[in-house]
């Protein structure tokens, strides 16, 4: 698979590294909309750039285009992408909210063009074998689940945290992609949810370098609270927040009716995994593969599945469930009512 980069910020580094490494996709150009960015990861990589995404969609060289932009010029870029015959795979959210998924989803099928979205953590290791260990009965009959993502926010490392405050952003649209794929991947689709949220401020100040005390102003909810009812039974209690400075909250857990199984940071491919039944007092540790997984096996996995004509296992349908669930939670809280996912 020959891909185009379109936005050459912070997490562009970790795809072109996978890339240099990997033998079946090849990043053969970047662009960005400042284009001493496209020129910097060009030199680093020693690839092409394009001045514009006009000009890399024009190269026939490439069939897929990479989509790192922010989540608010997601839906755009993809639908450009497709537009002119190109394959997409999209940073995750797929969209900022359903009506931008679905019209992804109908012009994806119109031009009958793969469109793929991270994350793809759940490809790793330590998800894959959750998902064994759950298929083998071990911990009995799920009851209830947990997803927690509390931190202090992006201001304290990312360069540039703004994106993750403007609309599009949030720690449900930001992190929950990683929480709830995992979810939906282990135990199918959710029917309905309820939830709270609020922006606790109105301004943050950016505590990393280079715009060190820059103040940015916050657009989306930075804390959300969720009851996700999924179709098999499953209750589960989510927390997604930007304001929260210390926590022993874990990650994922799932309760069962014969033990707990506690998962990995579902933003990362390895472990730990561990579980517990019942009268037992310590957890065990579950080893997983060494071979743990990294970002952009998902771009391989979607490789395959063009070249086997198969859907893979990133496809944007699930990504757009996702995006319904995170929206359907913003709405519910909005309407002091349960919402019934479409
Ligand atoms: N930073 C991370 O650790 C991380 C991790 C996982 C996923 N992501 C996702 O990756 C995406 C990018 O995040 P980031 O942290 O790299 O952001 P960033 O702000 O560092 O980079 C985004 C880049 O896109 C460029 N850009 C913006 N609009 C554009 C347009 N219309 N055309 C061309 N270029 C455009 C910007 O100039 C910038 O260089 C987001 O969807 C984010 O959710 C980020």
């Amino acid at each position: 698979m020959k891909i185009g980069v379109v936005g050459c910020g912070k997490i562009s580094d970790q795809y072109f590294q996978f890339a240099q490494t990997s033998k079946k996709i090849k990043i053969i150009s970047c662009t960005d909309q400042i284009l001493e960015k496209a020129i910097h990861q060009s030199t680093k990589y020693s690839i092409s750039y394009s001045k514009s995404i006009e000009e890399m969609l024009l190269n026939p060289e490439i069939d897929t285009i990479l989509n790192l932009t922010p989540p608010k010029e997601h839906k755009k870029i993809t639908i450009k992408s497709i537009k002119s015959s190109k394959h997409v795979y999209s940073e995750k959210p797929l969209g900022i909210n359903s009506k931008e998924c679905y019209e992804i989803l109908e012009v994806a099928k119109k031009f009958n063009k793969q469109v793929c979205s991270a994350p793809d953590t759940f490809l790793g290791a330590g998800i894959q074998k959750s998902k064994k260990i759950i298929k083998k009965n071990s911990i009995g009959q799920i009851v209830h689940a947990s997803a927690f993502m509390v931190s202090p926010g992006h201001e304290y490392w990312h360069p540039n945290p703004d994106l993750y405050y403007d609309i599009g952003g949030g720690p449900d649209l930001d992190m929950a992609p990683y929480y709830l794929t995992t979810l939906v991947y282990l135990l199918g689709k959710v029917k309905r949810v309820t939830g709270s949220h609020k922006k606790t401020f109105s301004t943050r100040k950016i505590l990393s370098e280079p715009r060190k005390g820059e103040i940015i102003q916050v657009q989306a909810p930075t804390h959300i609270s969720s009851i996700l009812d999924f179709y098999n039974g499953v209750i589960c209690t989510m927390i997604m927040s930007f304001d929260t400075h210390g926590s022993t909250l874990p990650r994922i857990e799932l309760y069962g009716t014969k033990g707990t199984l506690h998962l990995p940071d579902p933003n990362s491919f390895g472990g730990p995994l561990k579980i517990i039944k019942p009268q037992e007092e310590s957890w065990e540790n579950i080893p997983i593969s060494e071979n743990t997984g990294q970002r952009g096996m998902g771009l391989e996995d979607m490789a395959d599945s063009i070249k086997n004509n198969i859907v893979a296992q990133t496809h944007c349908q699930n990504a757009a469930h996702v995006v319904n669930i995170i929206e359907s939670v913003r709405i519910s809280s909005e309407k002091n009512q349960h919402i019934y996912l479409n």
